[in-house]
């Protein structure tokens, strides 16, 4: 079987992690966490990165900084892994989702405009509100879906308009950029994952970054149990034990060091996918704008023949996997309010699968999947 998106452990991973258990720093001090967030930094060009267990509390602990409370509301797309609904719920706020655009995937952004000069306005202490609901507004959370990006430049100027703080969920756009910004780094505050499947991984981990020091004070605090100084058992206000532990922040190390080659293949897969799939059947493509580079995290297709298209791969040796269900038709956020006229969330689901885009794939491999979607849609 030809795997969907598979980590590719290919280089320094092995030595560090042997160092980190000779030396007995295998826990949440040692020096691979700090290398890893120094390198992260120098990477994204940030003033400080906070590494996390994983992409969900690193969501978590950043709408608590932007200071999001229990009741609020936080705006975000309704195509997204619903860990970036579940770390709005951990907070008691609730979602307005938001439909997607039927190109690009993101967050349609006219939509969203006009919901928000329809239906809120700012109150006499500058609080987004939203006027059915009378429920504050708090955070905006952009999701940049399988590594591609909206319009960045509309997006933070209508949020700045409205006064709304932008966490940008950057867990599958390591190295994408907008405008030569990357992913993560344009909003007030940014999130990463490094779960098996994204572009590096840790096997589990994620990152915060953020261009305010005070941010990034708050996260180092509140994801080591608030404690206040390491000689005393003193906590000031209720944390988490979020840290990434040293052993994995060892694999991130040397995973980073691999980011722009493995983004280089992500880029050449999803380039001879297109060329070699565009005008079979009536297979389409996500649009990626030509002010975005995206990281091409993985590569999804769309067609009406997608049920059987995907059964007809999973059976012959290629992994393929149906796109996300849209937050709005899962039970627990089916009451949530959903902004809508098309519903093109439900039209992608209908359409989309993603097919093999491991950076560790072979020529052989990618032209093999290439050939069995010929061969379905030309039987
Ligand atoms: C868009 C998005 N947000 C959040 C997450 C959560 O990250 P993690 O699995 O590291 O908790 C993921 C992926 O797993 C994701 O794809």
């Amino acid at each position: 079987m030809i795997p969907l998106s598979v980590p590719n452990i290919s280089g320094e991973e092995l030595e560090n992690v042997k160092n980190c258990i000779e030396t007995g720093w295998i826990s949440s001090a040692g020096s691979y966490v700090d290398e890893f967030e120094e390198k992260f930094s120098e990477y994204l060009g940030v003033q400080g990165s906070v590494s996390a267990v994983n992409g969900t509390a690193a969501l978590h602990l950043s709408l608590k900084i932007l200071g999001v409370r229990k009741n609020d509301l936080v705006i975000m797309p309704n195509v997204t892994f619903v860990a970036s609904a579940n770390a709005i719920s951990y907070i008691g706020a609730n979602p307005i989702l938001i439909d997607i655009n039927e190109h690009d995937w993101q967050m349609d952004i006219p939509l969203l405009e006009d919901f928000l000069s329809d239906e809120c306005q700012k109150n006499k202490d500058g609080d987004l509100i939203h006027l059915k609901s009378s429920r504050r507004i708090s955070a905006l959370m952009i999701v940049h879906v399988q590594g591609n990006m909206c319009n960045m430049d509309k997006l933070l100027n209508i949020c700045n308009k409205y006064n709304l703080p932008v966490l940008e969920d950057a867990a599958e756009a390591l190295g994408s950029s907008f405008k030569d910004n990357y992913a993560g780094t344009m909003g007030h505050i940014g999130c990463f994952s490094f779960n098996g499947n994204k572009i590096i991984s840790t096997g589990g981990g994620g990152m915060i970054v953020s261009r305010n020091p005070d941010f990034i004070k708050k996260a180092k605090h509140l994801s080591t149990t608030a404690k206040v100084n390491s000689l005393t058992y003193y906590h000031d206000e209720i944390g988490y034990n979020y840290r990434l532990v040293n052993v994995l922040a060892a694999i991130g190390v040397a995973q980073l060091e691999k980011l722009e080659i493995f983004k280089e293949k992500k880029i050449q897969i999803a380039s001879r996918y297109r060329k070699n799939l565009r005008g079979i059947g009536d297979i389409g493509f996500q649009k990626i704008k030509s002010d975005v580079i995206s990281n091409e995290w993985l590569f999804t297709i769309t067609t009406k023949s997608m049920q059987e298209l995907l059964s007809y791969l999973n059976n012959n040796g290629v992994m393929s996997r149906p796109f996300w269900i849209p937050m709005n038709e899962l039970p627990m956020y089916s009451e949530c309010l959903y902004v809508s006229s098309n519903n093109i969330s439900s039209h992608i689901h209908q359409r989309a699968l993603s097919i093999p885009c491991s950076t560790g794939i072979s020529d052989c491999q990618i032209g093999e999947v290439i050939e069995k979607i010929k061969l379905f849609f030309n039987s």
